[in-house]
């Protein structure tokens, strides 16, 4: 297949390149690191004719800093992607990849063992100033039981980045149905491994952690450090972009599905993890928060194993181990 890489010098982007071509199928990228604006339809005419199918992962990621970065998240992701589907529409390229986020699911599942599932709303500043961390039934005020989350999941973006992430997948649903193309919106969970970008304020919390150990400081766990995350490896994650490709289109939607290991961890167990690897500094865990944070997100992986064939790889151990000295990239 002719296939072209939006964001193919980024993080996620450089491995989904490495492992198409690996795979043997031929791949022209496009990325603001080389002066190829996503936004810039010339650019787009000009790589576009020929192409069989799009994987993008261009965008800007990461919670942000403030509301001034509303227009960037909103040009970068929502602008770029029109931009986009409308130029496949004029190349007839008729197959979508698209990089999601499981951050469009809001806070992770929950049961109640009176109420069955229930959706808490954001932890309240109150509760989390007490050590209060984990969500309770917004029905009876009772604890709940973190459950593994679908795809069919209600979408609750809650910041910038995961509203752009959630328009993203409903402007390629749109493209899909008008021009008859196929979709698929992988949503990532935590992906981690080498060329993850330094820490700044747009970084996951492994690079966060890695960085610090880098520069001799302990990681910071936050809350108690047992909030819940799947960690999944960059190359899990490029094969499951390769996986998307190569599987039977669906024409006239979008599939989203939910990439992940399948084996949840805690922030706490990373940050160890990364510590033992390096030789310390141990991790502290502090239980400062941040209002933003959701508490458990765990993915139920079925749906890829299912109707994609991916299976995660590399485990946690191995993943970590190799993360802890690896090259970083630069955001
Ligand atoms: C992260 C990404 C999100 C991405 C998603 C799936 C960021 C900021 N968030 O969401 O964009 O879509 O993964 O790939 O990139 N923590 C600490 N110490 C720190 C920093 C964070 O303990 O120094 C804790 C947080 O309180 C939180 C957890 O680590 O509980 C995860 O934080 P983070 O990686 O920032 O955000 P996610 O919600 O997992």
């Amino acid at each position: 297949m002719k296939v072209m890489v939006t964001g193919s010098a980024g993080f996620i982007g450089s491995h989904v390149v490495e492992s198409f071509e690996a795979a043997g199928h031929e791949v022209s990228g496009l990325d603001l690191r080389d002066g190829a604006d996503l936004r810039d339809r010339d650019t787009l005419d000009r790589l576009l004719p020929e192409v069989d199918l799009v994987v993008h992962q261009a965008a800007k990621v990461g919670l942000g800093v403030n509301v001034a970065d509303l227009p960037d998240y909103a040009s970068v992701n929502v602008y770029g992607t029109a931009v986009l589907l409308a130029a496949m529409a004029t190349h007839h390229v008729g197959r979508l990849v698209m990089a999601s986020s499981m951050v469009v699911y809001g806070e992770g599942a929950y049961d109640c063992a009176e109420h069955g599932r229930v959706r808490p709303g954001p932890r309240s500043a109150a509760d989390l100033e007490r050590g209060r961390f984990d969500p309770s039934c917004p029905v009876c005020g009772e604890a709940v039981r973190s459950a593994v989350i679908g795809e069919d999941a209600p979408m609750d973006p809650r910041n910038a980045y995961a509203t752009t992430k959630l328009a993203q997948e409903h402007l390629a649903a749109n493209w899909a149905r008008e021009t008859g193309g196929s979709a698929v919106a992988l949503r990532y969970h935590n992906v981690y491994g080498p060329r993850m970008p330094r820490d700044t304020p747009y970084a996951g919390v492994a690079a966060i952690f890695r960085s610090a150990l880098e520069a001799g400081r302990a990681p910071r766990v936050f809350e108690d450090g047992c909030q819940m995350r799947d960690f999944v490896h960059v190359r899990d994650v490029a094969r499951a972009n390769l996986a998307a490709a190569e599987a039977e289109p669906v024409a006239g939607g979008l599939v989203a599905y939910n990439i992940a290991s399948g084996v949840p961890h805690s922030v706490g167990q990373m940050a160890a993890a990364l510590a033992a690897e390096r030789g310390g500094p141990e991790p502290v865990v502090t239980g400062e928060y941040r209002l933003g944070d959701v508490r458990h997100i765990v993915a139920a992986p079925g749906r890829a194993r299912a109707e994609l064939g991916f299976e995660a790889e590399i485990g946690f151990e191995t993943g970590m181990k190799e993360f802890a000295t690896a090259a970083l990239g630069t955001p």
